[in-house]
């Protein structure tokens, strides 16, 4: 923790299905996927920790005895992990009302929380300044996006006060979000109703802003990636590896590519932008595979071409195969010659023959 900091608390939010990144998250929770190397939350612990948080509270319901198994106490990120379970998913507020029988804080301590599926490079302690110097019931992160229409859309007035919260609105009046980064009062969340589902979103934080409690924003424009779709968690983890976004977890310096224990690239091949190679997974001669994650014991064969795909655990690409902006499940089998391409998700354990030619003009 750094020096003249006090101990602080965190709530992760990790029990969502992430249904937009099946297949990925039909046997893995979204918080859990290999990321960079790491499952995804490792990232955030070391964020967590550099930011003087000791103890973070992990709400859990969706597959949640994952996360105990993978994790245990938290000591090897250097922070004390209590685990509190939903017997059916509460909703994002709800799920912070359940997980607030884990903390330890008083009610006027600032508690963080945090969307189990957010990449940030903003500062949480000045995060945590402003709401402490404002003395305010919720401070969020607020980030500018070219899109808003997808997120929370967040107007503030000029001190920085929210004046309103649009959850996914069709016309946004600003371009500012919701990051998924809050600090709370603690007071405020033993103030949400226990055991109903509730959404922070769409219920928390607009009531707040009627009832006129102060919820403050604290805009920031650093490196900000909601990594929810297939698309947005190829990018993190690439940038990751690359070392656009610095983080504590990254087994390795930053670079172009990260091969993990195992393996085996070949000397003819080409990996590039950013791309994962995974334990024990094979890159054979003369392939080319940019911008990608490759799941461990997954196997690219010679000649192919993949570029912003995830290749899942075992699965096999066959010879000269074209992949580009693809999902493939765990141990799925692709034909050689196929040509796969634009967002076509691959369910675990299919077989594809070959199911789509090149033509050419001189065919
Ligand atoms: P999609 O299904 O693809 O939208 O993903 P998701 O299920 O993760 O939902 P969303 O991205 O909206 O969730 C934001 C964060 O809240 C993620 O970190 C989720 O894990 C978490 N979350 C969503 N719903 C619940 C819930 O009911 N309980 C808990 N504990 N966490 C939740």
């Amino acid at each position: 923790m750094p020096p003249g900091r006090e101990a602080l608390e965190a709530i992760l939010l990790v029990g969502g299905q992430g249904t937009r990144l099946r297949p990925l998250t039909i046997g893995t929770p979204k918080p859990l996927l290999p990321t960079a190397g790491v499952p995804f939350l490792a990232h955030q612990f070391a964020k967590a920790a550099a930011a003087g948080i000791t103890h973070v509270v992990l709400a859990t319901a969706y597959r949640a005895s994952m996360f105990a198994e993978c994790f245990g106490d938290g000591a090897a990120f250097g922070l004390e992990i209590t685990y509190v379970h939903e017997a059916e998913p509460l909703g994002t507020g709800g799920a912070i009302r359940n997980a607030a029988a884990g903390l330890r804080s008083g009610p006027d301590s600032p508690v963080v929380v945090l969307n189990g599926d957010v990449l940030s490079g903003h500062d949480i302690s000045a995060q945590i300044d402003l709401h402490r110097k404002s003395d305010a019931a919720v401070t969020l992160h607020l980030v500018e996006v070219a899109d808003p229409a997808r997120f929370g859309c967040v107007p503030t007035d000029a001190d920085g006060r929210v004046t309103a919260f649009l959850e996914k609105t069709p016309n946004p009046v600003t371009n500012r979000i919701n990051a998924g980064c809050y600090v709370f009062r603690r007071s405020v969340i033993d103030e949400i109703p226990p055991g109903q589902v509730i959404s922070v979103e769409r219920v928390t934080f607009p009531d707040l802003i009627s009832a006129g409690a102060l919820v403050m924003g604290y805009p920031d424009s650093s490196y900000w990636l909601d990594v929810g779709t297939p698309e947005a968690f190829v990018q993190g983890s690439c940038d990751l590896v690359r070392g656009r976004l610095a983080s504590g977890a990254l087994p390795g310096a930053p670079g172009d590519l990260l091969a993990l224990e195992g393996a085996a690239v070949d000397p003819s091949a080409q990996v590039c932008g950013g791309t994962v190679v995974g334990a024990g997974a094979r890159v054979a001669a003369d392939a080319y595979v940019s911008g990608s994650v490759l799941f461990d014991a997954a196997s690219i064969g010679a000649g192919a071409r993949v570029s912003g795909s995830v290749i899942g655990r075992g699965t096999v690409v066959g010879e000269g195969v074209v992949l580009d902006g693809v999902v493939l499940g765990d141990e799925v089998h692709v034909a050689p010659g196929n040509e796969l391409r634009s967002g076509l998700r691959v369910w675990p354990g299919q077989t594809l023959g070959l199911t789509c030619v090149r033509f050419s003009s001189d065919a």
